[in-house]
């Protein structure tokens, strides 16, 4: 059976958009360095790469594009998030010159002069493709509202979404834009939800590795995750091939490093009670008594600069332990019955020093977790080698780019194992596995790469808010719903469905 957006694929109505103006959604939020002071350069261009096959193919059939794409989480306009770094190797990656389509700060809006379809008709004849200007600028675009929504359908004839790494959000020009103009699904997000389906029915156990810096949307993620029981239906009702049965239990284990450690570490702390020290060794029941104090560097230190969880953070992960996790520390036989695994030991810095197997009772004030420890990297590692079905997102060190043992050590073990299903996803999941495969001169077979992280995650649970507008606006475009200037674009989507 063809896959639900297949038949919204954009790439089979060219001839109906030709001349016309499309929103291309894309996800260019890519990793960014800055050295000495010099301007902010891409790390990684994978998201750019993978998106740009379908953008030329859009150029050469005289589709318009509009580009827009957020970069980091600005709250409104900030001079220091615009898209300048990625324009040179976008333009490469498309062969085109890119001009940005600026925001307006003193209007809340994009400039009136360039953001208006003469001008970007204009631009386009001259061998010149539009970006707007980082899309979060504009305050409605979390909160998918009408205002940004309606503005863009004033420039674009049709929306394209080509963005998998946001297709979990509800977001003004991913969605709210449906009530105004028809959406189409871009190349990469329709292989990306296709190749996806094979988590939705996966061999087990089915194990999935939770790293990164996204601490609070890990957990929240993490909970769909393990009750995807209850989101299922929509998965039968886009894929009924798939036939899940409500209570059916998907993830059999999550296996959780990078930023989320601090959460999980200061949860067992807070949780622990006097009965849970019981039958534990002398010492290890005293030092765990007093690590109930303990604070680590890094907690709650906005103020230093850092972020590495808060206290909704430390709430939720508590949630997680009480479920699924039973305080693991008490048991030699850590896979019995737990579903949520957290490290055993980690790396810590403790003044100059580096450890690398430090246990829960050993932490001190002013530890530094900053990777997976020896022990969980064996424990982690033995468990991918038994998975028959593996999703990775998120590097395991905490400051990704300098401790990256715990990651390397993941990576070598989904490379090793050949008798599973293996996706990993996420922009920092990606620069990091290029960054090993330079180090170590080859390739790593680590399955389907995808350019989403907390999409990826999602994508286990539910089927993702872009698929479900998506759709809506298709049965509305069917319906005539659009009004009379989609009439071509109808009479070409039925064709399609006949097919
Ligand atoms: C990502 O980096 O995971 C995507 O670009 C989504 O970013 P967001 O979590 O800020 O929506």
């Amino acid at each position: 059976m063809e896959g639900v957006l297949s038949y919204l694929r954009a790439s089979d109505y060219l001839e109906e958009l030709a001349g016309k103006i499309a929103l291309v959604k894309s996800d260019f939020n890519v990793p960014l360095i800055s050295q000495g002071g010099a301007p902010p350069r891409v790390a990684d261009p994978f998201r750019i790469l993978q998106a740009s096959p379908f953008i030329r193919e859009l150029i050469s059939a005289g589709v318009i594009p509009l580009l827009a794409t957020h970069m980091g989480r600005p709250k409104g306009y900030d001079p220091s998030q615009t898209l300048d770094p990625i324009v040179e190797p976008l333009s490469q990656a498309i062969d085109r010159r890119i001009e940005i389509i600026r925001f307006a700060p003193e209007s809340g809006a994009f400039a009136s002069k360039q953001f208006n379809p003469d001008y970007l008709k204009g631009l386009f004849k001259e061998g010149t493709i539009p970006l707007l200007d980082n899309i979060r600028f504009h305050t409605d675009e979390t909160k998918n509202r009408e205002g940004l929504a309606k503005a863009l359908t004033s420039v674009a004839d049709a929306s394209i979404q080509n963005s998998f790494g946001t297709a979990h959000r509800k977001e003004a020009s991913s969605n709210r834009i449906h009530e105004y103009i028809p959406g189409l699904a871009g190349s990469l997000l329709v292989d990306e939800i296709e190749a996806h389906r094979k988590i939705k029915r996966p061999g087990t156990p089915y194990i999935v590795i939770v790293g990164g810096d996204k601490v609070e949307d890990s957990l929240t993620l993490m909970r769909a995750i393990f009750r995807a029981e209850k989101t299922t239906h929509w998965s039968n009702m886009f894929n009924p091939e798939l036939n899940l049965q409500i209570g059916e239990q998907l993830v059999d284990y999550v296996l959780v490093g990078g930023h989320l450690m601090y959460a999980f570490v200061y949860a067992q702390l807070t949780m622990l009670k006097e009965e849970d020290l019981k039958g534990l060794p002398g010492e290890i029941k005293k030092d765990l008594r007093g690590l109930r104090e303990v604070r680590l560097k890094g907690f709650d230190s906005a103020a230093a600069g850092g972020y590495l969880c808060n206290a909704e953070e430390i709430n939720l992960a508590q949630g997680l332990l009480r479920l699924y996790n039973e305080f693991q520390f008490r048991d030699p036989d850590i896979l019995k019955g737990r579903r949520l695994i957290v490290p055993v030991d980690y790396a810590i810095k403790r003044g100059d020093a580096l450890l690398k197997s430090v246990q829960l009772h050993e932490l001190v004030d002013d530890d530094e977790i900053v990777d997976i420890g020896d022990k969980t990297k064996d424990l982690y590692a033995s468990v991918i080698g038994k998975a028959k079905t593996i999703v990775w997102n998120g590097p395991l060190g905490v400051d990704d780019e300098k401790y990256v043992e715990g990651t390397r050590r993941v990576i070598a073990a989904i490379d090793a194992n050949k008798d599973a299903v293996k996706e990993i996803g996420g922009g920092s999941t990606n620069f990091m596995t290029s960054a090993c495969e330079a180090e170590n001169n080859r390739k790593f077979d680590l399955g389907f790469r995808s350019t989403g992280g907390g999409s990826t995650l999602s994508e286990i649970a539910y089927d993702s808010p872009v698929t479900i507008s998506l759709i809506m606006s298709s049965r509305r475009l069917l319906e005539g719903g659009y009004g009379p200037d989609y009439e071509t674009l109808r009479k070409a989507a039925i064709r399609r469905h006949l097919r």
